[in-house]
């Protein structure tokens, strides 16, 4: 019987690691400048092209239902949460606005950019002082199940701030994050990825190219032991393997704030990254090449 070696990594990996905790936590820093009039969802079609995309690695985000962050800002920090993966402003999307001029804050979910009143619906609440221009200030949103919503600290479900439900339920695949009305902002975002690793790496489906993370261990094994290596390593993201010569690089991002995943050609060589939460999620980086 002939495995293709993908799927067999895939089954003894299952075996061995299901007690296995893996785990990752994504750290983005983000610096949004002042913007001078009023943007937000209610009146802007391409809404989505004003935002900053949070999700550097190009994540596949589908597999994640939180985010915590921290901001600095006066008012207006404005988080945007597309179905499209491709940040398309047409496609539904949630917008989480956090402390207007009134001090309120909302949580709109807009099914299109016709800007019409039927194309969204919206909760919002009185927050006085929830934002301070000189001090970082811990959020959560959270949108499991189709239920958004916003709170404070950085215990995702604890002090709930507002909610809305929306019945048409949809997976976010992109993020972005602005201030406006003459604010800036500067944020401190984790994406939280599931720690259920199972036993699955993606390589992106590419030949010769090898990741420069800092290696923390280089073996001679085969493939199957390399993975399994890396899967048994809480903090291994990926390795670096090379058939023809049995080479096996584990791999490290180097620190708790990642701000890039460095790669060069190198025939031989290929790259796979840990997957998280079953498939859903897992690091593709070869974004800067394509
Ligand atoms: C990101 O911002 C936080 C402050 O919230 C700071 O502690 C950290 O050093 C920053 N990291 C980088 C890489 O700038
Ligand atoms: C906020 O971001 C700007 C732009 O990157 C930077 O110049 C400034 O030092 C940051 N402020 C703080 C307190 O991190
Ligand atoms: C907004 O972004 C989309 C897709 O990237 C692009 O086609 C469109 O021209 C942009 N709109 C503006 C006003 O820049
Ligand atoms: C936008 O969404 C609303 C509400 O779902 C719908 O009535 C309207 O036809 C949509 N418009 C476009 C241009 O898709
Ligand atoms: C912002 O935080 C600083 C330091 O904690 C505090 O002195 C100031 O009063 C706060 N500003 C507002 C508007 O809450
Ligand atoms: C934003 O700031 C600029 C320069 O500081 C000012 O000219 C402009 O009127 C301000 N806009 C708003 C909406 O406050």
């Amino acid at each position: 019987m002939v495995f293709k070696t993908e799927q067999m990594f895939e089954i003894l990996l299952l075996c061995f690691l299901t007690s296995i905790v893996g785990g990752l936590q994504i750290t983005t820093n983000v610096s949004t400048p002042k913007v001078d009039s009023g943007i937000d969802a209610f009146t802007i079609a391409d809404i989505m092209n004003y935002t900053i995309d949070i999700n550097k690695f190009n994540l596949d985000l589908s597999g994640i239902t939180s985010l915590v962050f921290e901001v600095k800002a006066c008012m207006y920090a404005h988080v945007l949460l597309s179905s499209s993966d491709v940040r398309k402003s047409s496609e539904p999307l949630y917008e989480i606005i956090i402390g207007d001029y009134n001090y309120r804050s909302y949580i709109v979910y807009r099914t299109n950019d016709s800007l019409s009143s039927e194309s969204r619906t919206f909760k919002n609440v009185n927050t006085p002082d929830i934002l301070n221009c000189t001090v970082y200030l811990p959020f959560w949103i959270r949108w499991a199940g189709g239920e958004i919503k916003l709170g404070t600290g950085v215990v995702v479900s604890e002090n709930v701030l507002g909610s809305l439900t929306n019945t048409d339920h949809f997976e976010v695949r992109s993020i972005g994050v602005f201030t406006d009305k003459n604010a800036s902002g500067n944020w401190t975002i984790q994406l939280e990825v599931s720690d259920k690793f199972a036993g699955y790496f993606d390589n992106c489906m590419k030949d010769n190219i090898k990741s420069d993370m800092v290696v923390i261990d280089d073996i001679q094994c085969s493939e199957m032991r390399c993975a399994t290596r890396c899967g048994m390593s809480k903090t291994c993201m990926g390795y670096n393997f090379n058939s023809a010569i049995s080479k096996c690089e584990l791999l490290w991002f180097g620190s708790d704030v990642v701000t890039d995943i460095p790669h060069h050609i190198e025939a031989g060589w290929r790259f796979y990254s840990k997957c998280f939460n079953g498939k859903t999620v897992c690091l593709g980086w070869f974004y800067l090449d394509d």
